[in-house]
């Protein structure tokens, strides 16, 4: 029987890359899923339709936006109504933008903390009084190594990635006789949608070409040379929701192929 058997796993940006694989995995551990993020309807529908067919749990998907407060309040409280609780809490949304910081569009600075940051915030303050009231829970945020060092040219990432390990602290020390664990994972490059996005970006800032982006800049800082994969994220969130891992709180968690040990 699966760890999550009867359990609810919300997982917010999981229409792509670390999200749906965290999301197949709690799926395939036997969690009822809520979907959410941005996505055509069809590639939606069939990533959720594909994830009740494979593993035999209940799969709906939520379109709120993790820009908007009262939105993210809603995704919780459908997740409640449809399922009866909230189990497992993946923040995992996020964006990207790469720009020198005397040009940094102050709408895209505004967009990367509300998604990468504050909508972690909002969505552990919705989803907790629900897990007090079960006496179990499981937080985890996808942060990054950006939580732990710096690159140029991403100062609102790295801002909300550090803000996000402080708040995982505060949050499992507020929690920690409730019997919820608050983690967060900080990936090195994964090979996804958002790493893809950002190569463009960089090529221009640093005047570069593609391969020497991948190899020079994304790869450089990683000693194995090789990108995580989503499974390897998905299996470490996964390994956090076990009984196992029920001591380990307010930790921050690198899967990044020793770029932070450097
Ligand atoms: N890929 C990497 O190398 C890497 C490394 C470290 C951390 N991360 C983090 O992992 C998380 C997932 O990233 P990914 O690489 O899988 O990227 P991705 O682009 O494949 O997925 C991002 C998800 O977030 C969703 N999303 C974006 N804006 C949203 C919004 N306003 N409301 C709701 N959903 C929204 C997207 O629709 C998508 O489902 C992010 O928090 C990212 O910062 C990624």
């Amino acid at each position: 029987m699966g760890i999550l058997k009867g359990k609810t796993a919300v997982v917010t940006g999981s229409t792509s890359g670390i999200g749906l694989a965290c999301a197949r995995a709690f799926a395939g551990a036997g969690a009822n899923i809520v979907l959410n993020g941005m996505g055509t309807p069809a590639e939606v529908e069939r990533d959720r339709a594909a994830i009740e067919r494979d593993f035999a749990v209940k799969a709906i998907y939520s379109p709120a936006d993790m820009a908007k407060s009262s939105e993210i309040s809603e995704l919780i409280a459908l997740a409640e109504k449809t399922f009866g609780s909230v189990d497992v809490l993946i923040n995992n949304a996020g964006i990207q933008h790469v720009s020198p910081i005397e040009e940094f569009p102050i709408e895209k600075w505004d967009a990367v903390i509300a998604i990468n940051l504050s909508a972690a915030f909002h969505a552990i303050r919705a989803a907790v009084p629900g897990m007090k009231k079960r006496g179990w829970g499981r937080i985890i945020t996808t942060a990054s190594a950006h939580s732990l060092v710096a690159s140029p040219f991403k100062s609102a990432y790295v801002a909300a990635k550090h803000g996000i390990a402080g708040l995982t602290k505060t949050v499992a020390l507020e929690l920690a006789r409730s019997k919820i664990t608050c983690n967060c994972i900080s990936p090195g490059y994964v090979w996804t949608p958002l790493v893809e996005r950002q190569i463009p970006n960089t090529m221009e800032a640093r005047r570069m070409k593609r391969d020497e982006v991948i190899n020079d800049v994304l790869l450089a800082a990683q000693p194995t040379k090789e990108f995580v994969t989503v499974k390897q994220v998905a299996s470490l969130a996964l390994f956090l929701c076990s009984d196992d891992a029920a001591q380990i709180t307010g930790a921050n968690l690198p899967v990044d192929g020793g770029w932070t040990a450097a």
